[in-house]
């Protein structure tokens, strides 16, 4: 199995950035955990990560399979959207794409986006996502990789 970790904008400043909501651990560290747990798991983790929209786009294209135009390269995708969750009709149109093509995106958040702001309610992404994840730090994203796996081999 190979899975691929995708972050947002903003997220290369993990450890920098708003401890208060974002924890004080950088996105190499994290990166590294992640890539642990799979190993655990007998799974590869490729981790990613763009502040731009585009670039978010086209690595879930990527991830499609070779039968929906992909490259059929990866079994699962966990995503943090960051800002582009609340605003993003490209990246919720990707979305789609990838889960009705069979390939399980989970979308998670680092903080708990219900509790914040007003614009941080919509989720336009989650909506289409297999399922969302947010609220737990770090942890959110390591449910997630276990939620993307378990729908990857049909053991939800
Ligand atoms: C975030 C929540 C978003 O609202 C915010 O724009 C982020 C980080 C999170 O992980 O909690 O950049 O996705």
């Amino acid at each position: 199995m190979k899975l691929l970790v995708i972050h947002g904008p903003n997220l290369d400043l993990l450890g920098h950035r708003d401890p208060a909501q974002y924890g004080s651990e950088t996105l190499a560290a994290l990166d590294a955990r992640l890539v642990e747990a799979g190993q655990a798991r007998g799974v590869e983790v490729a981790c990613r990560q763009s502040n731009l929209e585009g670039a978010l786009v086209e690595w879930l294209h990527e991830a499609l399979p070779a039968s929906h135009g992909g490259e059929g390269a990866f079994d699962a995708v966990v995503v943090n959207p960051g800002g582009y969750a609340h605003t993003s009709v490209a990246l919720r149109d990707a979305f789609s794409v990838a889960v009705e093509a069979g390939l399980p995106v989970v979308e998670v958040h680092l903080s708990n986006v219900h509790g914040r702001e007003d614009f941080r309610q919509r989720l336009l992404t989650g909506a289409v996502a297999s399922g969302v994840i947010t609220g737990m730090g770090s942890a959110s994203y390591l449910l997630g990789i276990e939620a993307a796996l378990r729908l990857a081999e049909h053991t939800d």
